[in-house]
């Protein structure tokens, strides 16, 4: 049996894993508009929550903001020579609405709109597949001062949104996502307060959920009405699959509520056109108004999920102990350090077998037409010296074992037709500012300069021995 020995990192990957994927497979890398783009003030760019949420002191690492970010605004050309360079054949992005509408409803911003119109030219003369996300978390801030994702009409304002983006791009974009981890956008936005825009109130999140994903329901057809029959329509989940500490049938009772509030709070409604019994009861709020047709909204069908996956969650019973009474739910909790297991710079666990859990559960139990990884990758504290690569060997590791783990799920019969590895370049960790690093490309802040990552050259070569359609 062959091998593919990189001999620089030590990992080996069996060439078996070939067999595994379709020649047409996506294999790419991720971006997200906020994280990269700077140029916050250009080309007629409203301002989003996350501009604001920055500029308030004590929300974001060392108050640092997205103003310049990785400057992809300016350097987008040489980016995509990068994505290139190392062999994708897809590459996801996230589109601004502040930039294509800048006070979220009315006035089309043409300059917006000719930036990803540039971007898709760019892709497509080498090759590359485009796959958009519409919103991945920088709501505009003109929508914010109307109650942004508390306001029922703001999923009206986004569904106008999407179809002006598709009027657009629908005829050489095939691939789309409504919205990146609503899950993220409503508890983290809504209830804990810790992206923006900060609101602290679990009723607030359950709320905003609700109209994230009535957003999504609306989009789909407006999408739809103006794409190409090609078009594959969906939405981007974080999923993490929930393990019981140990046997007791109290730690089981306290894994199927972990996981009703952190996955099926959204696969429910969007493949079962409900939400699970005992979720707002879990949750300790009143449920958000749901108007007479919301969830036949919500649940239209799509063609694909896409599933971010970093790690797992290991759950227990919460010991009750003083101090107890904030917001966040206690009747379990997470044990945070798993001995001998080995833990990113965000304090995750790194456990491969999570992405393969996962995408069997939701094949087995929701049965999406098909499925996409659109996130997975690990921050490390890399470190560049001045040459021409950096070393980041635990990097390669966390990608190699995941693309193990992957192959397994293909193999158990999960239809995924894409892997998109997060992220292409070093960026704006949100709340965590510039203090980690995701990319399989490094960017050196004070002069912009990228450099390749050695995962970043495992990847390309991992991608080069895959079979591959010929662009011609
Ligand atoms: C996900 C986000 C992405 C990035 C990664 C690390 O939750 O979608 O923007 O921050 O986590």
């Amino acid at each position: 049996m062959s091998i593919l020995d990189d001999t620089k990192s030590g990992i080996m990957v069996d060439a078996h894993i070939k067999s595994v994927f379709p020649v047409d497979f996506l294999w790419g890398a991720g971006t997200a508009s906020y994280q990269i783009e700077g140029a916050t003030h250009e080309d007629g760019r409203g301002l989003s929550i996350w501009d604001q949420f920055a500029a308030t002191p004590g929300k974001v690492y060392q108050g640092e903001n997205g103003d310049v970010a990785a400057d992809h605004y300016h350097h987008m050309p040489e980016d995509v020579e990068l994505i290139a360079s190392l062999g994708l054949n897809a590459y996801r992005f996230s589109i601004a609405w502040p930039r294509i509408l800048p006070e979220g409803t009315g006035t089309v911003n043409e300059r917006g709109l000719d930036f990803y119109g540039r971007l898709v030219d760019r892709l497509q003369e080498r090759g590359i597949t485009p796959f958009v996300t519409l919103y991945h978390w920088d709501l505009p801030l003109a929508l914010h001062e109307k109650n942004g994702w508390l306001n029922r009409e703001t999923a009206f304002a986004f569904a106008d949104y999407a179809e002006v983006v598709a009027r657009r791009l629908g005829d050489r974009v095939d691939w789309w996502t409504t919205l990146n981890e609503p899950w993220c956008s409503s508890y983290l936005g809504y209830g804990t307060g810790e992206h923006a825009p900060g609101i602290r109130n679990m009723q607030s999140a359950y709320s905003a959920a609700h109209h994230l994903l009535l957003a999504h329901g609306l989009a789909i057809p407006r999408l739809r009405a103006n794409t190409s029959q090609r078009a594959q329509l969906g939405i981007t989940l974080n999923l993490t699959p929930v393990y019981a500490a140990n046997d007791h049938p109290e730690t089981l009772r306290a894994v199927e509520k972990a996981d009703m509030m952190s996955n099926r709070w959204f696969l429910d409604p969007i493949f079962r056109g409900k939400y699970p019994e005992g979720l707002f009861a879990e949750a300790g709020v009143v449920g958000p108004s749901i108007e007479d047709g919301d969830l036949a909204i919500i649940a239209t069908p799509i063609d694909l999920l896409g599933v971010n996956n970093y790690s797992r969650s290991l759950i227990r019973p919460h010991v009750a102990e003083k101090g107890d009474s904030d917001i966040v739910n206690r009747s379990y909790e997470h044990v945070a350090a798993v001995e001998n297991s080995e833990y990113t710079e965000m304090g995750w666990e790194v456990y491969p077998q999570a992405l393969a859990d996962v995408l069997v559960r939701v094949h087995r139990d929701y049965a999406p037409r098909a499925i996409a990884v659109t996130e997975n990758g690990a921050a490390f504290a890399d470190e560049w010296d001045g040459s021409d690569h950096v070393s980041d060997p635990q990097r390669v590791s966390y990608i190699a074992e995941h693309l193990q783990s992957l192959k397994k799920a293909r193999m158990q019969g999960v239809p995924v037709l894409g892997y998109f590895v997060w992220s292409l370049l070093d960026n704006f960790e949100w709340a965590q500012g510039y203090s980690k690093r995701f990319g399989i490309i490094y960017v050196d802040y004070p002069t912009q300069r990228r450099i390749f990552k050695d995962s970043g050259s495992w990847y390309a070569a991992f991608i080069a021995a895959q079979p591959r359609q010929r662009v011609s």
